[in-house]
Formats: C-alpha cells, structure tokens, sequence
C-alpha cells in the first residue's frame, strides 16, 4: 500500500490530498502541517477553507483513509510519496525584495525530509516554485540525507482553481508531471503517474522534463492574468470611447483562436497566485538577462494595479471630488465568488484607497470575517502569505471600517455601493429598498458587471460599470488615473 504524506494543509494541499483519498481508497493519505490550529479545524465540521463540494469529500475519506495531522515528523518518515504544498509567498526583504520567491518554507520542509527519512521517498513539488527550484532541492535532500536513502524529485504543479478547486481536481484540463530522465526519474513519474490515473484519463496526464514543469504554472498563471490585464485595458477604452467591454469581449472570443474564457472585465484580478507569480517570472528573466522579457509580464501587473485606483478614481470623481466622511458599501470582499481568500483580493486596495480618502467604509461578504477584514487592511505589502500561525492575530481595528452582516446593512445611509466581488446573491437583491435607505444622489460602481445597470437607473441610481458607455453623470465628472 502507497502511503502519501503532504506537507502544507491549505488551500491546495487540503482540496487536492482530500480527492486524491477519494479516488484512491487503498491509498494512506495524510496532510500534516505546522500550524496546529489549521489541522485542527481540518479535524472539526468547520473546515479551515471555504470551497464548494469540499466538505462532502472530506466527510466521506476523512477517518478512512485520509488524515490530518500536526504530527510532521512522522508522517513524512512513513511515507513513500511526499507532496509538498507550502506557502511561496513574495520575499519582503533582501535580495529581490518584491519580486522574487521566498522559498524559506520549501527549504524547511526539505531539510526536515532529509532529516527524518529512513526509506527512499518521492519529493513533489506542489507549491509554485521558480524554475530550477527541484536542483536546489535536490542539493539539500542529497546533502542531509542518510546514507542508503534515495531521493527523486518531481515537480506537479497545481492547476486548481479557488471556487472550483473540487470539480478542477475531478476533472482536470491536464495533469503535469516533470521529472529527472533517469531510470530513477522516470520511475517515479510512473508512481506519480499511477495514482492520478485512477481517474485521469492517460492523455491528460503530460509527462515533461523538470523545467518544462516548473515554467509552465509560472507561465500559465502569467498567461491568464496577462487575458484579465488585456480585457481590463480595453475597458478603459470602451468607457472613454462608448464602446461596451461585454460586446467587444464577446465578439473578440468568438474567434477560436482566442476562445471565451476569462474575458470578463473587473476592478482587477487578486488571489495568492497572479501577482506573486508573475513577479517571480519577471525576477528570473532579469536574473537570465532578459530585460525586455521582464518588462512585458511586468505591464500585466501595472495594469492591474491602474485597474483598481482608476475605479477608486472613479468613485471619488463622481462623488463631487470627495468621500471624506461618506459612507461607502462594500459588497464583497473576496478576491473571487465561491471562496472566502482574500489573498490579494482588490478589495484590499480599492478600501485602502477610499480609506484614504477619509471615507467611511462597511463591508459585507457571506464568507469574510470582520477579523480578516481588519486584518487584511492592516497588513503591509506581501507580509500576507505566511503560515497563519505567523501572522499578527488582532490588528488594531481601522476605525474607519465596520463589517455588516448583511449587504442591506452595509448599504443603510451609504452615499455609494461598490460591488467588488461577483457573488450570485448581489444579483438579486433588493435594489429598491436599497435606494430607498441610501443619501441622494444615490450611486452604484459595480466594479464586476453583475448588476443590470438599466435598471439600476430606472430606480434612481447613478450607476458605474466597468468598460460600459457612461451616464451623463459620470462624464461630466471625468475620472483622472
Ligand atoms: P496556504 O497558505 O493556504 O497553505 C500553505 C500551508 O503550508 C499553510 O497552512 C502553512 O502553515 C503550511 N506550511 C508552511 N511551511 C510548512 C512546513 N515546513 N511544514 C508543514 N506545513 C507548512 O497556501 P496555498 O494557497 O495552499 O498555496 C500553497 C502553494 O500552492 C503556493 O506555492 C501556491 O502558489 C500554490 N498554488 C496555490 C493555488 C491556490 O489557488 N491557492 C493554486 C495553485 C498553486
């Protein structure tokens, strides 16, 4: 019987062990980690991580063959597969602060491998990781091993999406396996490869050579981020033009060589992964000597970040210039629908932006505490991505925030709403009642298209979306980015 151990329960280690337990009942499965409050609550009914289908998976492995535990050590010794899906977040200081990858995590786990091995073990690399990270890993497995154990890395970099994760993960585009083409190596490819066709089908599992791997979730991130930075330009333009983003996306996918998906224009992408993966692409091409390589993934980030202050922007131009003691609603705080991360999510920026313009913001979001939100707003920049045991418990609150409970709550006495996460229920709400309890002029920036914006303004609102032809209103008070 394959034993597997992950080290890493978070939002790809937990989804991904849970299916891979699903699929593979005669297969040990255990998640460990070193924060013990996360295997805690991936032990109680209130999973750490919010992702539809996921608590129905775990409720039916968890106990039989799939495991979370804080006992790391251990686990790791005792198995034959060792996934590793620890955080890569950003380095905030030192050498190749803001760009490059912080790989301390990776670097601990490796040489806790090392050291508590006793039998040959599979090392994968699950987190994203620069490209070459397996040489360096390999150097620190094969200088603190024992004597006697072997070591194969191979790299399986992690499609999923958040929102999407357990579908992703039962139906992937494609599997990715990169390994060493030695005997050895592809020996493991094969172990590897044997688990995920217990329900992959053989060709979507793409065997490749370590580098290829590892370039090719660095590249598929910049790829998807570079189709959002390029819709959202567009938008900028429609709106100055007349021209409407969802004509002009829809007619551009139309054409197969581009395709449909993700051309939704918005404030802006977030999560844990756009940004910091395309900052570490853009630090290895400089570190390669490929300036003018460098310079064009590093256009997908600026845009985003033009994105999301040209709506705040926008908000406060509209509003006579100012928000100073207005209260703002936030509806949505998540980087996405269908899960509660914030990593990165523009909400953080657009509030921080209205902040500090001395408005009075209220936020709601189904799946986002109050204590997050607090803080996510006191975070410094690329200080998030860190075990959860790092990071600081209780922020002092931002005063200027509240946290409502519902999205009627949030809008009540509010000058403005801001739609800035697209979950279904801001479709269909209310948005009578809404106007009725709000200050007049009474508007609405839906910084994710979700709204029907006619007849938002049959009903009163003066109404902003992204990429759409602008109300009288809105021209007459031209946003400056
Ligand atoms: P996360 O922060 O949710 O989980 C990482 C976990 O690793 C944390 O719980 C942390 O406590 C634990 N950890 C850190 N060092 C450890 C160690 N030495 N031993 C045991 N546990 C340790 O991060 P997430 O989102 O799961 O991402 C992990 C990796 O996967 C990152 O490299 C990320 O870029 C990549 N990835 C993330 C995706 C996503 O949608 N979140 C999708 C694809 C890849």
């Amino acid at each position: 019987m394959v034993k597997i151990c992950c080290l890493g329960a978070g939002y790809v280690g937990g989804p991904t062990m849970a299916v891979i337990a699903l699929k593979c009942p005669d297969v040990e499965v255990v998640v460990v980690d070193i924060s013990a409050a996360r295997i805690d609550a991936w032990n109680s009914d209130a999973l750490p991580i919010y992702e539809p289908g996921l608590d129905d998976v775990v409720r039916r492995c968890r106990g039989r063959n799939l495991f979370f535990s804080s006992d790391v050590e251990r686990h790791v010794g005792e198995a034959d597969i060792v996934f590793v899906s620890v955080n890569t977040p950003t380095k905030a200081r030192g050498l190749g602060a803001g760009k490059a990858a912080d790989l301390t995590y990776w670097e601990s786990a490796a040489r806790m491998i090392a050291a508590v091995a006793t039998s040959d073990k599979v090392v994968v690399e699950k987190s994203t990781v620069p490209v070459k990270t397996a040489e360096a890993i390999e150097k620190i497995l094969d200088h603190n091993g024992r004597d006697g154990v072997g070591f194969q890395i191979l790299s399986n970099p992690e499609f999923l999406a958040e929102g999407t994760a357990i579908r992703d993960l039962l139906a992937p585009d494609r599997v990715l396996i990169g390994g060493r083409e030695t005997a050895a190596g592809r020996a493991a490819v094969q172990a590897l490869k044997d688990v995920y066709a217990r329900w992959v089908p053989e060709e979507r599992i793409l065997t490749t050579n370590l580098w290829s791997a590892e370039l090719s979730k660095l590249a598929a991130n910049a790829f998807l981020a570079q189709r959002i930075s390029s819709v959202n330009a567009m938008s900028a333009l429609c709106e100055a033009t007349g021209a409407d983003v969802a004509e002009v996306a829809y007619a551009v996918g139309k054409d197969s060589r581009i395709g449909a998906k993700f051309l939704n224009a918005s404030v802006g992408f977030g999560g844990s992964c756009f940004q910091k993966d395309i900052l570490n692409l853009v630090y290895i091409c400089e570190c390669n000597g490929l300036p003018e390589v460098a310079n064009y993934w590093k256009q997908v980030i600026k845009i985003n970040d033009y994105q999301k202050s040209r709506f705040v922007n926008r908000v406060v131009s509209s509003m006579f210039n100012t928000v100073a003691g207005k209260k703002i609603a936030v509806l949505g705080f998540a980087f996405k629908k269908d899960t509660g991360d914030t990593r990165e999510t523009p909400a953080i920026d657009v509030c921080k932006g209205l902040i500090g313009d001395k408005a009075k913001v209220s936020i709601y979001d189904p799946q986002v505490t109050e204590d997050q939100v607090q803080r996510d707003l006191a975070m410094s920049k690329f200080d998030w991505d860190h075990p959860v045991h790092l990071q600081p418990m209780s922020p002092t609150a931002i005063k200027q925030v509240s946290v409502a409970w519902d999205a009627y709550e949030a809008a009540r006495a509010a000058h403005g709403v801001c739609i800035l996460t697209e979950w279904d229920e801001f479709r269909s709400l209310d948005y009578a009642r809404i106007y009725g309890g709000m200050q007049k002029p009474a508007f609405v920036f839906d910084g994710r298209n979700v709204v029907d914006a006619e007849k938002l303004r049959e009903i009163g609102f003066i109404v902003y979306s992204i990429g759409k032809p602008l109300d009288a209103w809105l021209k007459d008070m031209p946003a400056v980015a």
